[in-house]
């Protein structure tokens, strides 16, 4: 286990032999007002740590300290930013197996895909060091008589960050570094089933990054509590959110309300077209890669598989030999290839999701069935259900889970009228093998991210993230396009 250095933990006993994992609240490592005990899911025997959780009033104390260090933050160069970055990124890919370990072992992910998740986070602090010093302006043309027209942009100020668990490194990584690459002070409160991995990027990020006090908050703790404090706060400028639907509505209508501005990244009910001409193989890892890696867990995720009438019982006989020849057991496990849900609260979601697609006539022809394995953990073999309709339940809303979805169509136009008609609209993607019906779905899609022949979760570092409809609301996150969100224009007028 990571075991906390000295003076960021709290020693709960006298003997020293428990240690909690600390806030880090206006340059100091700081005792919560209880503890959150964070639990292995492929083994509930194991116990990854014990963190701080902070109340309302020391979210307010972050707060605080976020506001008064954004004052001389914002005067640092871009040079001193982009390096602050750098050294960041550095330290987490020269990590990235120890903190990979760390991450798939409380969230559930595979060791790869543990490794991979900070990887990415590593490469978008490097990505983000280079933003700091690209970021200019632009002189418009005299309108009047000597006068200059500038627009340039500046930090928005104290950015709140509210993170999920099911990338507990990399999301925290794509909001942290363009909000500090581009002068804000940042208030960061992740997941609380997943505090490892985001106190040892906090801890990177404060040691390795070398930020004045203040710059940098980690606060864990509840929602109703931490959360709810950054979002009513007039000092915090900007909110950037992705979770859930529900409380990404309520955090809109909140931020709404006294003017701040706001970042929402929430489900997906993504669809998956496989046409009449796919590449079978193709299509069969395609499907398997974005319907169950990481579990099923990612916002991403084909969760609809829409299927041409013509190929549907190849498709659905391959995909089963393949789900069939996948190991689902511990995530540190070598071989691995589906680790367990992330908690019982989320599994018990997943099977009553199964519950209900039986219960209006889905077929459940893989799957869905709770395995034991050498310990105690959440295993649930990846379910595949055929004679689905867009009209049931399992087809309306967001399971994140290793669970999907066949709808069988008559043809290309049906696909793509079935593909859009969904409240979200995050991604989307197509296995074809005619350049007619590629071009035809990435112009018609109604989602913001298109993919075809390749997955629809798993997506870039360096270039704009976001859906439409439903699953996003503001600006789009990650490349250069995450300027938008975390910087304000401004336009000067000078008459010399
Ligand atoms: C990806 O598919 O690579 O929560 C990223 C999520 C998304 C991130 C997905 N915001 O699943």
């Amino acid at each position: 286990m990571l075991e906390p250095p000295e003076s960021h933990v709290i020693h709960t006993d006298r003997r020293k032999e428990r240690s909690v994992f600390k806030n880090f609240i206006g340059g100091e490592w700081m005792e919560g007002v209880a503890i959150n005990r964070n639990i292995n899911p492929s083994n509930l025997d194991d116990l990854v740590g014990e963190y701080a959780r902070a109340d309302e009033a020391q979210a307010q104390h972050a707060i605080d300290a976020a506001f008064d260090a954004q004052q001389t933050w914002q005067r640092s160069t871009a040079e001193e930013r982009a390096d602050a970055m750098d050294r960041i990124g550095t330290e987490l890919l020269a990590r990235r197996e120890e903190l990979g370990r760390l991450l798939s072992r409380e969230e559930g992910k595979t060791l790869p895909e543990g490794i991979g998740e900070v990887t990415r986070a590593g490469r978008v602090f490097k990505f983000f060091s280079g933003e700091a010093l690209r970021l200019g302006g632009e002189r418009l043309p005299a309108i009047r008589a000597g006068v200059d027209v500038d627009v340039h942009r500046e930090p928005e100020g104290v950015i709140g960050i509210i993170t999920p668990w099911n990338f507990p490194i990399a999301i925290p990584a794509w909001k942290i570094a363009p909000a500090l690459a581009y002068g804000n002070s940042v208030v960061f409160k992740p997941a609380d089933l997943v505090p490892g991995s985001a106190w040892a990027l906090a801890e990177i990020i404060v040691r390795a990054g070398k930020l004045p006090p203040g710059v940098f908050n980690l606060v864990m703790g509840a929602g109703s509590q931490v959360g709810n404090a950054m979002v009513k706060s007039p000092k915090v400028r900007a909110v950037t959110f992705t979770g859930s639907t529900g409380t990404g509505r309520r955090i809109g209508l909140d931020c709404m309300e006294r003017g701040a501005k706001v970042q929402l990244e929430m489900g997906g009910k993504n669809p998956l077209v496989i046409v009449n001409d796919a590449d079978l193989d193709v299509a069969v890892s395609v499907a398997i890669n974005g319907s169950f890696y990481s579990t099923g867990q990612r916002c991403t995720g084909s969760s609809r598989l829409i299927v041409e009438d013509g190929i549907h019982d190849r498709f659905v006989a391959a995909m089963v030999e393949k789900l069939s020849a996948l190991r689902i057991d511990d995530a540190l496990q070598p071989g691995t290839d589906i680790g367990p849900v992330v908690s019982q609260d989320q599994l018990d979601q997943d099977l009553s999701y199964i519950e209900s697609a039986r219960s209006e006539g889905g077929r459940v022809v893989f799957g869905g069935d709770l395995l034991q394995r050498a310990t105690a953990g959440h295993y649930l073999s990846p379910a595949l259900i055929t004679d689905t309709e867009n009209a049931m339940r399992i087809n309306r809303e967001e399971v994140f889970g290793p669970v999907a979805s066949v709808i069988r169509v008559r043809d290309y136009e049906e696909a793509v009228a079935v593909a859009n008609d969904t409240v979200f609209g995050l991604s989307s993607g197509i296995c074809t093998t005619s350049l007619k019906h590629a071009t035809d779905f990435k112009r018609r899609s109604t989602a913001g991210m298109v993919m075809v022949n390749l997955p629809t979760a798993g997506v870039d570092y360096h270039a704009p993230f976001g859906g439409r409809k439903g699953s996003s609301y503001g600006p789009r996150e990650q490349g250069s396009y995450a300027r938008e969100f975390y910087t304000s224009v401004k336009t000067t007028y000078t008459l010399a």
